[in-house]
This record gives C-alpha cells, structure tokens and sequence, in this order.
C-alpha cells in the first residue's frame, strides 16, 4: 500500500497524473470508475487535461461501480447521468465505451453479467474508489461477503443518511438499494486507486488501512491488494 498526502486539490492533481500515465502508455486500457462528492475534483482535473489535449479518451473503455436500483440513466440522481455531466459529456469517450451498472429491470443473473463483460473488455486496468462513512466500497457494504461479483445489495441506514444531500436531504427519496461491482470484482483490478478527503473520513481510513481485515470493514480487504494508492488530505489522514 503506498500512501501519498496533501492538499484537497494536489491529490486531485495527482490522481489525474496517475490516468496521464496510464492513458499515453495504453491508450486502450480500462478504468473502474466511481461517482459521490470524492472524484469530482479529480473529474475536473482530467477534464482540463482533456481540453489541454495532454490526455484522451478516446479509447478507453470504462467500468462504473454502482448504480441505484429504481433509477434510469435521466435521473439527475443516477450514476450515469453524473458520469455523463461530470465526464463523459466533458471529453472524447466514445460513449458506447461506457458502461454503468443498470438499475432498472435487471435479474440477478444480467447483474453477474458485468463481471464477464469486464473480463472480455480485458479486466480494468485502474479502479477508482472512495469510501462511505461505514467502510463500503462501491456499495459493498459491512458483512458483505469477500467473495462476490457484481450484485444487488441492501443499503446500510448510514449510506441512505449520508447520501440523502443529494436528495433534498430527503431519507425517503433515496433510493434503498443498489447494484454494485462486488469486493471480488474490485479486487481483480490491476492497479486500485482510493482517493478521501476531509475529517469525517479520518476514523474510518485508520480502521480499514490500520485496522484487521474484516467484512465488517469492506475495505480493509485492500490491505491485501498487491497494487493499492491511497490519496487524501491531510484532515482524512490525520489519524494515521
Ligand atoms: P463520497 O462517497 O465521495 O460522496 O463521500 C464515498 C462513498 O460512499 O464511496
């Protein structure tokens, strides 16, 4: 596990040389993304670099986390509209390359599905990651097994408490469960890189980063992960 500090926007900036380098040595590679508060910045940061002509898309195939189940891609509160504002509408992906988890209509068996459609793209070659307040990673939550691939999970109170801001701070509007790459699907990424900011995540990055490997900390399997970046601030890594 390699460890890297600083500022909200130098870690941003970071993270966007990690896709630089990536990106102009295969240019066809694939990257696991993510949505929520966290990758924006770095969203922004690879925009730039876009339009500066520093980086492209323009073959790249991509992989997201997540998705609300109940939620269609217009949803201004789904995943892919966000990919699509935050990203893809911003750079030169071929937007047929991009993949978000359906939420809508999907059996259990087209959801494991996004596991072979991962492995026949080639496997991802970076996965973005951030972390809930609980440990989860995609929507992996506490007790969720090791060993699971794509699949749909109930979402822990904590995550529709802490996601309800981008609901009109309505509970009752967040959606109660998602479809998320499973811990076995993130795992088999070659390169994971996490990005956190702020105190809010300080407790939760020591207990998984220091802490033992444990379902009840999904992420804490990252300990194991043979190529993991961890990037934050100074407030979210101040307790380690
Ligand atoms: P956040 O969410 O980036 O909005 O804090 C992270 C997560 O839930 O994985």
């Amino acid at each position: 596990m390699k460890i890297i500090q600083d500022t909200q926007r130098n870690c941003a900036r970071m993270a966007a040389e990690e896709y630089r380098k990536l990106l102009g040595e295969n240019p066809h590679c694939v990257l696991g993304l993510a949505t929520g508060s966290t990758p924006e910045m770095l969203y922004e940061e690879l925009v730039a670099l876009c339009k500066a002509g520093k980086l492209s898309f323009k073959d790249v195939t991509t992989y997201n986390l997540d998705e609300y189940v109940g939620l269609d891609g217009s949803h201004p509160q789904s995943y892919r509209y966000f990919m699509d504002s935050h990203l893809f509408n911003l750079v030169d992906i071929d937007k047929t390359r991009t993949h978000v988890p359906c939420g809508i209509g999907v059996t259990d068996e087209m959801a494991a599905h996004y596991d072979d459609e991962i492995k026949q793209a080639g496997g991802v070659d970076l996965q973005l990651l951030g972390i809930g307040h609980d440990g989860h990673i995609g929507f992996n939550e506490p007790h969720d097994a090791f060993d699971l691939g794509t699949h749909c999970v109930d979402l822990a109170q904590e995550t529709i408490e802490a996601n309800k801001r981008f609901f009109d701070g309505n509970v009752d509007l967040v959606p109660k469960q998602a479809y998320t790459m499973g811990i076995r699907t993130i795992m088999q990424a070659r390169k994971v890189l996490m990005v956190v900011n702020g105190a809010g995540k300080a407790e939760i990055v020591k207990k998984a980063f220091f802490g033992p490997v444990t379902p009840e900390v999904p992420a804490s399997i990252l300990q194991l992960h043979p190529d993991f970046i961890l990037v934050g601030d100074e407030e979210a890594l101040s307790l380690i």
